[in-house]
């Protein structure tokens, strides 16, 4: 009853990720239930969402089987953001401002990663979002409500035949963010920064997952409050077919 009176504020779920990986698509998908044709973004984007009656909650884990009273499924703002390089500031800001963020999105173009520089440019994104998680992680730790936000890395266009499986996309993402880990490092230690001792923003802390580590594994971001999960599918469907989005709806209605 306390928990009902005092959610006034609608929680939040944002869509990040690099240009053309299928956001704004997802955004009309959930959103309408149909996905509509889309532009490059330019600005950020809300939709009111709302749980499909097909896809559990959380909340409906303590309710009883034999429970007959209506269930309202529950409802969450739906954050877009544009791709662009230069655009990403609006993504990488609504990360640090303070709202009921309950979830992130980075949706991946699954072909657009089985080339080098696709995957290059979605790994260095993916990893800024990251660190920038685990930082928003260690300075809260010391408040009373340490705010852990899980990632879901959606492994979009499944459809397309040239596109790989969430699992490679998984592996594949980790190995190169290993490697942006390192340049990352390794340009701050030429360029001096972080070499000052001014607290907190040394090399330690610029360090994404386990510190010092060779191999990079989404599972290290768990000590940093950050769950990552990666699931394939698609929002548009080949001719007549339907897109597959089932998992990141249960997803999304786990973490609610
Ligand atoms: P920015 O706004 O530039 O950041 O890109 P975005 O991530 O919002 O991409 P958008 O939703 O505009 O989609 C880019 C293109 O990918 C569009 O032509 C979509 O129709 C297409 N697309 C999105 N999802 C899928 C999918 O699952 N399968 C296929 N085949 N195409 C998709
Ligand atoms: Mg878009």
């Amino acid at each position: 009853l306390y928990r009902k009176a005092s959610a006034k504020v609608l929680p939040t779920v944002l869509l990040i990720g690099p240009s053309g990986a299928g956001k704004t698509t997802l955004l009309t998908l959930f959103a309408n239930g149909t996905p509509s044709a889309t532009h490059t973004s330019q600005e950020p984007q809300t939709a009111l969402c709302q749980l499909p009656s097909t896809t559990s909650s959380h909340e409906d884990r303590y309710r009883s089987e034999h429970d007959t009273s209506s269930r309202s499924q529950p409802k969450f703002l739906l954050v877009d953001t544009p791709g662009h390089g230069k655009l990403r500031h609006h993504a990488l800001s609504s990360l640090t401002s303070p709202t009921a963020l309950k979830g992130l999105v980075f949706v991946v173009d699954s072909a657009a990663v089985s080339s080098a520089a696709g995957l290059t440019e979605t790994a260095e994104y993916l990893h800024d979002v990251l660190l920038l998680l685990q930082k928003r992680h260690t300075q809260s730790k010391t408040s009373r409500d340490p705010q852990a936000i899980p990632v879901l890395i959606a492994a979009n266009k499944q459809d397309v035949f040239t596109s790989l499986p969430a699992s490679l996309v998984k592996s594949k993402l980790e190995q190169e963010i290993a490697k942006a880990r390192q340049t990352r490092s390794k340009g701050l230690l030429d360029s001096g920064i972080g070499m000052e001792d001014d607290g907190g923003d040394d090399e330690e802390s610029n360090w994404l997952g386990q510190y010092g580590a060779k191999e990079f594994k989404f599972a290290q971001m768990e000590e940093h409050g950050v769950e990552v999960k990666v699931i394939g599918g698609n929002v548009r469907g080949e001719g007549e077919e339907k897109g597959r989005v089932e998992e990141w709806w249960a997803w999304i209605g786990e973490n609610l």
